[in-house]
């Protein structure tokens, strides 16, 4: 992309300075086409700078940024050779346009026992899966930030698969981060085994948990939201960069603001709300069927499925 108006450094930017251009750095905003797709809420939200003023040095970021092409039917057919991985569920596969998107951050937030981690052990496993079954041919870095990854269950879940459970466990690569600096590591380090491992799936359970119990009380919110977008910056990096598939679950809190209809709302603001290319909000309904509500997608309608936590795994 080339530059005019001789804006080539974030600093020629109105309202930056070297102190928010290096902090902007850091965060992952490392040239002008990122502040150009950035929106003022977020930027505000991570560097001293007010909504306006972060507006105008967007606007000047969007006006110094030419585009290249590419047309569309180019897009559709990288698009097609994008993978995706079955969630276990007909119904899910469908609302997500054929299953886990590779290239993309999908999120799911829900209450507690809504199935979230379950369809991260679903996807673990099925990510492991031949092409022509729904999966990647690949393995899984698995980051569980809650204690709660089950051996066994992966065992239940590969045997009804088809796969050889032990092998299936062989190919999923867990840390368990015991708190949130140890989170952003095992991302941040995460280039060469997904490389030497053939990596196909990224799951983080629970995104936020970490960051949310050590900032607790903390008036610096600031701090955690610019660290917490480090992360996801990372995450997305590793999504592009190797074509494989991030899946990550979120915890809910309950929106004061919302006075009319379900207050329910993921947490983490708009950091993690504009970094999840596919958002699903999962609810528990009657015994072991989950109604997954599709928030957010830049491709697919929103809709609902319905699905099943059963002894084999996710079904319906
Ligand atoms: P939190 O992490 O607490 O926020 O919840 P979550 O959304 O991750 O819930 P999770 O995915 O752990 O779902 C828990 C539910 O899955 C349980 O209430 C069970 O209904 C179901 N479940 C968990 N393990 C099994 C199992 O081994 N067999 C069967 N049939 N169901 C299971
Ligand atoms: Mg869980």
């Amino acid at each position: 992309m080339a530059k005019e108006k001789g804006i080539k450094e974030l600093t020629d930017l109105p309202g930056i300075g070297p102190t928010t251009a290096e902090k902007l750095k850091e965060l992952g905003y490392d040239n002008i086409e990122k502040i150009a797709t950035a929106v003022p809420h977020e930027l505000s939200d991570l560097v001293n700078l007010s909504v306006e003023n972060a507006k105008k040095a967007i606007d000047a970021a969007r006006q110094a940024t030419t585009l290249e092409y590419d047309t569309g039917s180019a897009i559709y057919d990288k698009r097609k050779e994008l993978g995706k991985i079955h969630t276990g569920s007909k119904e899910l596969d469908e609302l997500l346009g054929g299953g886990v998107e590779t290239g993309a951050i999908t999120e799911a937030y829900g209450k507690f026992a809504s199935g979230k981690t379950q369809i991260g052990f679903q996807l673990s496993v099925n990510a492991q899966l031949p092409k022509s079954e729904g999966g990647l041919e690949g393995t899984v870095l698995f980051i569980d930030t809650e204690g709660t990854f089950r051996p066994e269950r992966i065992e239940s879940l590969a045997k009804h698969a088809g796969l050889d459970p032990a092998k299936a466990l062989e190919n999923i690569f867990v840390v368990r981060a015991h708190n949130s600096d140890q989170q952003l590591l095992a991302a941040e380090r995460a280039d060469k085994l997904i490389r030497e491992k053939n990596v196909k799936l990224i799951v983080v359970d629970s995104l936020m948990a970490l960051f949310r119990a050590e900032y607790m009380g903390r008036g610096s919110l600031n701090e955690r939201q610019q660290k917490l977008n480090q992360h996801i910056h990372k995450l997305q990096q590793l999504a592009d960069t190797y074509g494989l598939a991030v899946y990550i679950t979120n915890q809910v809190m309950d929106n004061p603001g919302i006075l009319f209809g379900d207050p329910t709302t993921p947490v983490g603001g708009n950091i993690v709300a504009h970094a999840a290319t596919t958002r699903l909000y999962m609810r528990k309904s009657k015994e072991e069927k989950r109604i997954v509500k599709l928030v957010d997608s830049p491709n697919m309608p929103e809709g609902e499925a319905v699905i099943k936590i059963t002894p084999n795994g996710i079904a319906g």
